[in-house]
Formats: C-alpha cells, sequence, structure tokens
C-alpha cells in the first residue's frame, strides 16, 4: 500500500499513529514488540512524535533493533543508534537492555558477528532472528534501503552483512540487515520524501530490478508493507497514471 500526504510533517504524524498502533497490538497479542529502526533524516520527525507521547504505547515491553548502523562512535551525530538515543530512546521508559544496538566499537566482522548473535538471542524458531513486528525503512535517491545499495549481491544466507558504501558522504562502513530479515517481518514502513526520491520510487514500485533498486528487494513473505511517502516523492506516480488516462 501507498499513502500519499501533503508533506513530512503530515506523513510523520499518520507514522507515528500507525507505530503506536502495531506497538498495543503487538504487545496485546504477544506480550512484547520488536521494532528495528532506521537512521538518516526522514524519521527523525517520526522520533520526536513518539517521545512526546511515552504513554500511547508500552515501551517496558518493546525492544529495539538498527536494521543497519554506521561504523562510527556511537556519540557521532551520524551513528544511527545514536540519533535514535538522543530524540526518541532517552525520553520513553525502555529498558537499557532492551536496545540491541550495533557494536560500532568493534571491527565490522566482530560487529556482525555480535549482532548475529544478539538476533540468535531473540529468534523465532525456525528463524535464527526475531521475527519483527514492525521494521522502519528509508530509501535513498539511488533506491538503495538500509545499507543495501545498487549493485550488491541479491542472494545471502547471512541476517547481517557488513559492507562499504559511498552515499551523499555518509560513512562508508556499515552493518545491515538483509531481505532474509526484513521479508520475515509482520510491517514494514518505508518512509520517503522530496522530489529526488521520485524516480527511485517509481522504479521500485514498478518492481524493476533489484540489483539497481535494492528497496525493491523487499516484499515480506507474509507481512504487510506501507509505503509513507509525500506528494513531491509520489510525482512521478502521478503523472505515470497520468499518461495511462491519455
Ligand atoms: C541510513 C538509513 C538509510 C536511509 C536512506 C534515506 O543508515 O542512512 O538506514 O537507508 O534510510 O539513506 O536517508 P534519508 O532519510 O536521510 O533520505
Amino acid at each position: 500500500m501507498v499513502r500519499i500526504f501533503p508533506n513530512l510533517e503530515t506523513l510523520s504524524h499518520a507514522a507515528a499513529e500507525t507505530f503506536i498502533t502495531i506497538a498495543n497490538e503487538s504487545t496485546e497479542q504477544r506480550g512484547q514488540f520488536f521494532v528495528a529502526l532506521n537512521g538518516g533524516g526522514t524519521p527523525k520527525r517520526l522520533f520526536e512524535l513518539l517521545a512526546s507521547a511515552p504513554d500511547k504505547m508500552d515501551w517496558s515491553r518493546t525492544h529495539v533493533f538498527w536494521g543497519d548502523e554506521r561504523m562510527v562512535p556511537a556519540d557521532d551525530p551520524e551513528n544511527c543508534y545514536g540519533m535514535a538515543k538522543r530524540i526518541l530512546l532517552d525520553h520513553v521508559a525502555i529498558p537499557a537492555d532492551h536496545i540491541h544496538r550495533v557494536r560500532t566499537d568493534l571491527a565490522p566482522a566482530e560487529a556482525v558477528a555480535d549482532y548475529i548473535r544478539t538476533l540468535e538471542r531473540f529468534a523465532s524458531p525456525p528463524l535464527a532472528w526475531p521475527q519483527f513486528d514492525l521494521i522502519l525503512l528509508g530509501m535513498g535517491d539511488d533506491g538503495h534501503t538500509a545499507s543495501l545499495f545498487p549493485g550488491s549481491s541479491v542472494d545471502g544466507s547471512d541476517p547481517a552483512i557488513s559492507v562499504t558504501a559511498d552515499y551523499q558522504g555518509r560513512p562508508a562502513n556499515r552493518v545491515t540487515l538483509t531481505p532474509l530479515v526484513f521479508n520475515s517481518a509482520r510491517d514494514v514502513i518505508f518512509m520517503a520524501t522530496g522530489a529526488s526520491k521520485a524516480e527511485a520510487l517509481k522504479r521500485v514500485l514498478n518492481g524493476d530490478s533489484e540489483v539497481q533498486f535494492p528497496a525493491a528487494r523487499i516484499h515480506p513473505t507474509d507481512g504487510n508493507i506501507t509505503w509513507f511517502v509525500d506528494e513531491v516523492a509520489a510525482q512521478k506516480l502521478y503523472h505515470q497514471s497520468e499518461e495511462q488516462k491519455l
């Protein structure tokens, strides 16, 4: 499903409402809520809104992971965990041992091994990782998601890998979950805004090359996927339908 909003503000309010609804359904049905957050700029407003309404869900029964992480110190402004901690996690009653960050103080290979062990601790057999109740993802102008970048291998049997990437001057060394994990989730929410995302969004929703547009690799086996986009990011979807009408 694609939900189109006038702007990031209205999109973020709707995403916060959905996040809280899924969290409450998960804790009511299974006694806990497992979520993987993303980094980048788009989710910051969502995190602020969640932090401003801490009593709307049960953070004491929430476990937070990350879909990807940049291998920089936790207090580096570019660190995904550090960003979520500053904006959200320091403002809600989540137990410290429910926060499962990638150990960026380790070398990439060790950080991957450590993260895979953490995933295994919370595995939903037969999976060797948790079946996430919700995964938040963004999409780059190039169609990447998490740290799955164009041209990267589509196949793979590991739930987490280390990669290097050159994107908008952001940190190059990263650890990322893989589609194995993303596609076993109950709900995936993509958020994408801005005209620079319009072409990639059209190509991904068209089901174009998963090699060239890794966000197209995300299609949960038994779960839901909802795109939260603003009107400018959706502009090529509009034009396409106008062409179809002509
Ligand atoms: C990251 C994110 C990454 C992000 C996209 C979009 O670690 O950077 O996980 O996949 O979602 O690059 O970033 P923006 O929201 O800043 O456009």
